[in-house]
């Protein structure tokens, strides 16, 4: 495969490469703010698009990446299964679907947006044939607990390959992201920036103004150096820009330890359990 960057890559468990910043493009809705922002973002660097049946926008950032300079190798494409389409023929169907709307062969990584309880194994078995037949090239899942993951491990013939789940400082799930090491899931951290609220905060501020940089750009870099996978999302140029540039400098063992020690357990989304039970989100 031809280099993709952003800046480092991670290898999967599947032998894949997934870049480990991405671009988000929830709430994007709007065809010239996708082309506008998607081309500053490729200028940027991103080479990672993160969409979802969910978000309504899949044929949005499919036109803007096939108008755009990049060849398809040259990017990748994460989307997300929805509740309404799990089950294992609708699986099927709604990610034929979704390779429409993106104008693509395939996705690079294929999601199960939320868990739920009702059709659970055969939603797995969807992406497990949809792998196979080359339609995605990695399946993983989002927004589960270990127990989701160690439930779907006593019927999966393979293991998800990445867990995107909500984290930031005042959410930075520790017990998952070590468990997801333990088993050789990527954790991808969506909202890694917690919707704004972590960015004024004072021991954040105050590692940002000492190194000259933004909140924002001290926080991604405090996931990258976690090991953590990150798809920050901005609809503004100027900040899409600011926060590919976190790579000419480094937060101390002191910096890293403080901003580990901003955990809150404080969500700003929905809980995976009461998805789980209720199966919407
Ligand atoms: P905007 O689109 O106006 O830039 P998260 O990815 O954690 O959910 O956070 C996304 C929110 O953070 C968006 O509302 C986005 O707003 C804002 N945001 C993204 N990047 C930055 C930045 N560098 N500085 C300030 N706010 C940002």
């Amino acid at each position: 495969m031809t280099q993709l960057s952003m800046k480092d890559t991670l290898k999967l468990a599947d032998g894949n490469q997934l870049p480990q910043e991405g671009f988000g493009v929830y709430k994007l809705t709007d065809q010239d703010v996708m082309d506008q922002v998607i081309n500053t973002a490729i200028e940027a660097g991103y080479r990672l698009f993160d969409t979802a049946q969910l978000y309504e926008n899949e044929d949005l950032l499919g036109n803007s990446l096939q108008a755009s300079e990049l060849t398809r190798d040259q990017y990748f494409i994460t989307t997300k299964v929805a509740e309404n389409n799990q089950g294992y023929d609708k699986t099927i169907t709604s990610v034929q679907k979704s390779l429409d709307l993106l104008k693509t062969d395939y996705v690079d990584l294929l999601l199960v947006h939320w868990p739920i309880h009702t059709e659970f194994f055969e939603t797995w078995r969807a992406f497990e044939d949809l792998k196979a037949q080359g339609l995605a090239k990695s399946i993983g899942v989002s927004n589960f607990h270990q127990t989701h993951l160690q439930y779907l491990a006593t019927k999966a013939h393979e293991m998800p390959v990445v867990n995107q789940i909500e984290l930031h400082p005042y959410f930075s799930q520790p017990t998952m992201r070590a468990f997801d090491v333990s088993q050789n899931i990527v954790t991808q951290a969506w909202s890694p920036l917690g919707r704004g609220l972590e960015l004024n905060d004072d021991i954040i501020n105050g590692i940002a103004t000492k190194l000259g940089k933004s909140s924002a750009q001290v926080i991604l870099r405090w996931e990258i150096q976690n090991g953590i996978a990150v798809i920050p999302k901005s609809a503004n140029p100027k900040r899409v820009v600011e926060n590919a540039s976190i790579y000419d400098f480094e937060l101390s063992d002191e910096e890293m330890a403080a901003i580990n020690s901003l955990n809150k357990n404080q969500r700003t989304g929905h809980d995976p359990e009461l998805v789980y039970e209720q199966a919407h989100q």
